[in-house]
């Protein structure tokens, strides 16, 4: 049983257990709170794949604790790095993360110490992007209460620090602004409603969990001042890859006029991928759309289904781009070129 929410920990050889790369299992999440040590690669590169551990940042630090434990249990910081960045090809902190670790050194302490200056960072990071968000919104939308929509989970679980759009949500309640946090569900594993949620009513951050298709009704009705998303990877033209669903989020947003802000640390921008659709969008297990969480069968198994893990929106539909450096706006090209 997890006495804390966090996402990753690095346990050392010394300590019980160790050397392993500790996960609180977020496919146990609400329901149950379960820590799982990974002490070889294999086993962590499984956690990564069926998303034991899961959001962009988060998933730079499991790789980046993954590499070091490469370079301890089979001596090979680069096979580990090349293996793990292969299990989600979308979230470029992974593999990000992984390269940075494998270049940090043959000894495994400068690895071991590059890992951990990710993972501090990341928190950092999330500090710094909930204060630019919160104070965006108040300057766009002004001081009073604020009816925020996020989709996914981009908080805690999902980055380690406060967050990414997350955060600025949580700034925001901190702030005593915080009026509703409208939580999409996010079909098909429901990270919002199972994580998204559980972090908020933690947090005793007024919450309510809608479903993905109420975007519209709600946005027509005028019960959002904006939408807050995190994301995957940030061509560098300001196309955004995130949770499937986001575009939808984003055509809805533009067509009723709410500002629609992606909540992202630098490491998350792909200086190297010029446009989104250069990104490799995941394509995962079609069961995870035919059943409820592999617990009840949805559709019959004879039906071919589709399962996009992300989509791309567009740098056109997005009002501004939120980073622990301030905030961009369009012309996105230069603005993210400046943050390099
Ligand atoms: O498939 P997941 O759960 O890893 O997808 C996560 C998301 O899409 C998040 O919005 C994104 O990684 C940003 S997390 C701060």
């Amino acid at each position: 049983m997890a006495d804390e929410l966090f996402a990753v920990r690095w346990v050392g050889a010394d300590e019980e257990g160790g050397p392993a790369v500790r996960l609180l299992d977020q496919t146990a999440l609400p329901g149950r709170s379960e820590v799982l040590d990974c002490a070889d690669v294999a086993t962590l590169a499984e956690a990564i794949r069926s998303l034991r551990v899961r959001g962009a940042p988060a998933l730079g630090v499991a790789g980046a604790y993954g590499v070091v434990l490469g370079a301890l249990v089979d001596g090979d910081a680069d096979k580990a790095a090349a293996f793990l960045s292969a299990q989600r090809p979308t979230a470029v902190n992974l593999s990000w993360a992984c390269r940075l670790v494998a270049a940090a050194g043959a000894d495994v302490d400068a690895q071991l110490a590059e890992a951990r200056r990710i993972d501090a960072a990341n928190s950092a990071a999330c500090t710094a992007m909930g204060r630019h968000g919160a104070d965006w919104l108040r300057e766009r939308c002004g001081g009073g209460p604020l009816r925020l929509q996020t989709h996914c989970n981009t908080g805690m679980l999902a980055c380690q620090g406060i967050g990414t759009a997350f955060g600025v949500a949580h700034t925001v309640h901190d702030d005593g602004r915080l009026a509703q946090l409208w939580v999409d569900e996010t079909r098909p594993l429901l990270q919002g409603a199972r994580l998204t949620a559980f972090e908020a009513a933690t947090l005793g951050m007024p919450h309510a969990v809608v479903p993905d298709a109420a975007a519209a009704a709600l946005m027509s009705a005028g019960d959002v001042d904006a939408v807050v998303v995190g994301a995957d990877r940030i061509a560098a033209n300001g196309d955004t890859a995130n949770k499937i669903g986001t575009l939808t989020l984003a055509v809805v947003a533009a067509r009723y006029g709410v500002p629609f802000l992606v909540v992202a640390p630098v490491s998350t921008i792909d200086f190297a991928t010029s446009t989104g659709a250069d990104i490799e969008i995941e394509e995962r297990d079609p069961d995870e759309v035919r059943t409820a969480l592999g617990a009840l069968r949805l559709a019959p198994d004879s039906s071919p289904a589709h399962n996009p893990a992300f989509d791309v929106t567009p740098a056109e539909l997005i009002t501004a781009i939120v980073t622990e450096l301030g905030v961009v706006e369009p012309p996105y090209a230069t603005g993210i070129a400046g943050l390099r």
